[in-house]
């Protein structure tokens, strides 16, 4: 068993709420730290769920004709729904209505009372029934509104209450966190809450008596717990405290990873209550930024719903990808673009960018412009490298830096800039190919061409690697695609330190591109949970991804080498039905069999096609059309409706280069 052990929670989300791409950013987060720590070896746990008690469940419930029990099993299936979709891998969903968490919730509020720590008194201060929580009067908005709900009115609220004595642990909360800065990040959130503390804290009410949908109060049934601190209890109850081996094994956590705007029940009141009941106290709770959508919070209330499932279904349409590989682009998405602990607004032209230029070209693309390769001039067998030299150093020492750094920045859950890095080493593989060019090199230094083709590939395995806890289903394609036997899920980040892991004569397997561009939001596409988004990028589309724009139309001679333009064969050729134009050609490009779809109805029919030479640009990035994998594009001229197909003047074999 491994020595190291990671435990990281997100908060357990409330039920009168749909799931929404808010839930989903803090889930996702979460979902990749847990899997990077797994990859790099720690034993982990990640723990999520949902709050199912508090008196707006027992009001929406009401206000559905169901019971409160009724509706949380309702919601809380959403939940978890939803993270099956989103690829989520953690190890336990709890709820708060489960007895084996009612009986820890109730066992601690016993503890702090044995302790004296917990008395009866009365309670009085502004309420706000959305947040379940006190403020102060300094703290609310204009007309005593809600300082997190804009414009909620809090209401002034008295009531028998029992008291946890929150007021005694002041001092020590201010040397704890003195002494232990680390445990509250980022930095801002940490003097933010040492200033609310140092402004003295008052006792916390932790009991209510107006209503019935909470964990009793063991020894005073009139009361339920209040829902706050019955919620922070599921950190502990998920491992089965007090004697549980999962308690035993993963407690402290290591990271309680929440939202900026409930930093002070966990970085404050959740630490208190556990160093008072003598239970060690969490290694560190994180505060992220919000997400917004035009600037705006999601909220059902506001009508600002994005449903991330809808979302992936929409971007998995417009980019001819199946759903997990669009989760796969918003899981990247969200964590690439937004730096986290900062705010950041929702927009989906920004993501269908990233999706095109990140994953498409720098990623996605490096494969199909070495796997080809390797089918071509080295029989499918990945080559032995040859002799070190030019780039080829610069390469390996990239690799090693990135996957030396990454642990490191995802213990501090600097997600963008582990991206960052690991989109260096996919820089430097680019830039490396593009000087080798291999495609080229073949002809005059075979073991060259293959000792390029080598370094890339196994830069690719390691980026691949590294980017799996992201990219958890688009990783498992290119790793099939690589050839690799061992499974994916069987790599550690050793693995990804250590050069020279594909073994040479590896079999690679071609497939579809794995992120085909998104060429333009298609009509049709749309679903209605991310409608608002949809309408976003069909309009700034049209603005902001102008074509043709080049001032100078002119291209370098290596800009035109770029171009696989070859000699085919015409094999077969069909019309595809319910079109007017189009034809399906399967070309032989020597060696090569390749499916193109071309529109060149009525000029040709598909019978006069079969058995042409004709040219073909080859690298011509795959397209999904009517359903099937067109891979290329066949040459032609064209001039007043009429079209002519190229061919070359003596008969060149299948396969010769146009240079
Ligand atoms: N039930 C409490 C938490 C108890 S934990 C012991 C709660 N639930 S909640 O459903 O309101 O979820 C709040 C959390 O969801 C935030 O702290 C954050 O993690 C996530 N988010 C909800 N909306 C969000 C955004 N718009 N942006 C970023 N995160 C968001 O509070």
């Amino acid at each position: 068993m491994p020595d190291r052990t990671y435990y990281i929670t997100t908060p357990i989300y409330y039920v009168n709420d749909v799931p929404h791409i808010g839930h989903a950013y803090t889930t996702i987060a979460a979902d990749v730290a847990a899997r990077f720590k797994r990859l790099a070896g720690y034993d982990t746990f990640f723990l999520t769920g949902t709050d199912e008690h508090g008196i707006n469940v027992e009001r929406v419930a009401q206000r559905n004709g169901v019971t409160p029990q009724a509706w949380t099993d309702r919601v809380a299936a959403e939940f978890r729904t939803l993270w099956e979709v989103l690829n989520i891998s953690h190890d336990d969903f709890i709820r708060t209505t489960e007895p084996r968490h009612e009986r820890v919730a109730a066992g601690l509020f016993q503890t702090l009372y044995d302790k004296g720590d917990i008395y009866l008194g009365k309670y009085e201060g502004w309420y706000c029934a959305s947040c379940e929580s006190f403020y102060l009067e300094s703290e609310l908005g204009p007309d005593k509104t809600c300082p997190v709900h804009t414009g909620r009115k809090t209401e002034w609220t008295a009531e028998e209450s029992y008291l946890f004595r929150l007021s005694k642990y002041q001092d020590w909360w201010l040397r704890y966190v003195a002494e232990h800065p680390g445990s509250i990040e980022p930095e801002a959130r940490r003097n933010e809450v040492t200033s609310f503390v140092r402004s003295g804290l008052k006792d916390l009410s932790v009991s209510r008596s107006t209503f019935t949908w909470g964990v009793p109060v063991p020894f005073d049934r009139r009361h339920v717990i209040y829902v706050w601190i019955d919620a922070l209890t599921n950190y502990i109850s998920a491992l089965g405290y007090p004697d549980g081996e999962r308690f035993a094994r993963f407690w402290p956590a290591s990271v309680h990873l929440v939202g900026k705007e409930i930093v002070r029940f966990h970085a404050v009141y959740w630490p208190i209550m556990l160093h008072a009941a003598g239970i060690a106290v969490p290694e560190q709770t994180f505060a992220h930024g919000w997400l917004t959508f035009g600037g705006q919070r999601f909220s059902k209330s506001l009508g600002i719903v994005i449903d991330p499932a809808a979302l992936a279904r929409e971007i998995a349409a417009e980019a001819g990808v199946d759903v997990p590989i669009a989760v796969d682009a918003l899981r990247y998405f969200l964590l690439r673009e937004i730096p986290f602990g900062a705010d950041g607004d929702f927009n989906k032209v920004a993501l269908v960018h990233r999706f095109n230029a990140d994953l498409a070209n720098d990623y996605g693309n490096l494969l199909n412009r070495t796997i080809p390769q390797v089918e071509r001039h080295f029989g499918g067998a990945v080559p032995a490298p040859g002799p070190s030299r030019g780039n080829d150093g610069l390469l390996r020492e990239t690799a090693a830096s990135v996957a030396e750094e990454l642990d490191a920045l995802i213990t501090r859950l600097d997600f963008s800039r582990a991206l960052g890095e690991i989109w260096r080493l996919l820089g430097v593989a680019n830039k490396y190919l593009d000087e080798e060019a291999p495609w080229r090199s073949i002809k005059t230094d075979p073991e060259r061409a293959g000792t390029a083709l080598y370094n890339t590939l196994e830069a690719v395995r390691i980026a691949t690697v590294l980017l799996s806890p992201w990219l958890p289903t688009a990783t498992t394609r290119v790793w099939g695609q690589l050839g690799i036997g061992s499974p994916l899920s069987s790599q550690r980040l050793d693995d990804a330190r250590r050069w020279g892991g594909l073994a040479p004569g590896t079999r690679v397997r071609p497939g579809p591109p794995i992120f085909p561009r998104i060429e333009k939001a298609k009509d049709g596409a749309r679903s209605p949970g991310a409608v608002k988004v949809a309408a976003d990028v069909a309009q700034r589309s049209k603005t902001e991804e102008p074509e043709g724009t080049r001032v100078d139309n002119s291209i370098s001679i290596d800009e035109f080498r770029k171009l696989d333009i070859r000699v085919a064969e015409v094999l077969e050729a069909a019309r595809v039905p319910n079109t007017d134009k189009l034809i399906e050609a399967k070309i032989d490009l020597g060696g090569e069999v390749r499916t193109i779809i071309t529109g060149l109805v009525p000029q040709y029919q598909p019978e006069e096609l079969v058995g042409k030479r004709i040219i073909v640009l080859a690298n011509l990035e795959p397209r999904r059309v009517r359903g099937v994998d067109s891979h290329g594009m066949l040459l032609a001229a064209e001039w007043e409706g009429q079209v002519a197909l190229l061919t070359v003047e003596k008969n060149a074999p299948k396969g010769a280069r146009i240079t």
